[in-house]
């Protein structure tokens, strides 16, 4: 009898689970730009910028064009971080785009990206790995910088992974993001898969989404600043929402400390959590969940995530972002 009821509770815990299932992508953790309406006159072209730009504190000065040059962009603090190997500085022609253009010399990344800076290395390398052999791909097609960071990994040798995988782990995740809770957010726009804030503070509500935004839009779009991080705004209650299903599971999950451990600042090869991008942290979630993320490690992650609803994913993301790296 008792273990007929065992039974009946497992397949009710399913069902409940699986019609919980986040269905759509989350759109506002892919952020993908509307497309242009039919007919709709071509965006005239600004004239190229080419006057020279500086930083507070630094002693180098670029154009726009070489602060986005991908076989060598902008390295606009030497002196915050070790000497890079090549292919983080210079990348490798034709297909392998220096590390340093999308997650910045320091490893820290912008949420379009992924934070590479202290992850465990035999991890990162088995993302690469991952990356190589179809294992680990982006569940909204459309997220076109995942498509490139795939073509990279497949253009790199081992000892270029293995470099790369050993620079960045050699530097320590520092706070990069502050979370905040909030209704209503700056008003935005989508560029490269980023949201912008407009000019003329205009606001607008929140609703169930996480915004995560450049604390500067200019230094970071346009100067690529490294030092400047990102604010993330999250909805009322959800990081207490988040801590319940983290640290205890809430029914639906596994705790999470039991692996990232108890600070979820990484245990072993197993990455840390805290303080990262809640944007890219749910896209990973949400992808692991539809098997575009599927690597052998990944097995590890499966069932964590499939009874969870999106809204489950963004309190997690609120809450583990929210917590000091
Ligand atoms: C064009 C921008 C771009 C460049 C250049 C780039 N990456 Fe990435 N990288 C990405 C994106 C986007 C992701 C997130 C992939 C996803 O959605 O799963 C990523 C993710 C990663 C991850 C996974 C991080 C994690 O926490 O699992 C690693 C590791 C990585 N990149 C290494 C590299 C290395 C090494 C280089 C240089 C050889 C590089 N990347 C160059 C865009 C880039
Ligand atoms: C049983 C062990 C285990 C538990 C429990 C676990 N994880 Fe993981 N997690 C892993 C492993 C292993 C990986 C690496 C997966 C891979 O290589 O694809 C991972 C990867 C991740 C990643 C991707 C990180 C990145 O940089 O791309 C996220 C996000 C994540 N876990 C979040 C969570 C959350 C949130 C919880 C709790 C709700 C959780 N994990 C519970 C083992 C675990």
């Amino acid at each position: 009898m008792k273990s007929t009821f065992g039974v009946i509770t497992i397949v009710a815990f399913v069902f409940a689970a699986g019609v919980s299932l986040a269905a759509d992508p989350p759109a506002w953790a892919y952020a993908i730009a509307p497309a242009a309406p039919a007919g709709a006159a071509p965006a005239t072209p600004a004239p190229p910028d080419t006057s020279v730009k500086h930083l507070p504190g630094s002693t180098v000065e670029f154009t726009r064009a070489q602060i986005s040059d991908g076989f060598g962009p902008a390295d606009w603090y030497p002196g915050d971080h070790p000497k890079m190997p090549d292919v983080v500085a210079h990348g490798k022609r034709p297909d392998v785009r220096a590390c340093s253009l999308c997650h910045y010399p320091n490893g820290k990344g912008r949420p379009e990206n992924a934070g590479v800076a202290g992850l465990p290395v035999s991890y990162f390398i088995q993302q690469m790995n991952d990356m190589r052999n179809g294992n680990r791909k982006s569940a909204e097609p459309r997220k076109a910088n995942t498509n490139v960071m795939i073509t990279i990994a497949k253009g790199m040798t081992e000892d270029e992974i293995k470099a790369a995988a050993e620079y960045f782990g050699s530097m320590k995740w520092t706070p990069w993001i502050k979370v905040m809770e909030t209704n209503t957010v700056p008003k935005t726009r989508i560029a490269g898969g980023m949201y912008l804030t407009l000019e003329g503070n205009e606001k607008e509500p929140l609703g169930q989404r996480i915004i995560e935004t450049p604390v500067d839009a200019e230094g970071t779009e346009v100067l690529r600043n490294p030092r400047s991080g990102f604010i993330a705004y999250v909805p009322v209650g959800s990081i207490k929402k988040g801590e319940a299903l983290v640290t205890k599971g809430g029914g639906k999950t596994t705790q999470c400390g039991l692996c990232h451990g108890a600070d979820l600042k990484g245990l072993g090869p197993v990455p840390g959590i805290a303080g990262r991008s809640p944007s890219y942290l749910v896209r990973q979630l949400y992808d692991m969940q539809q098997g575009a993320r599927k690597g052998p490690w990944t097995e590890l992650m499966k069932s964590v995530v499939t009874g969870l609803s999106e809204d489950d994913l963004l309190n997690i993301a609120a809450y583990t972002s929210s917590r000091n790296p």
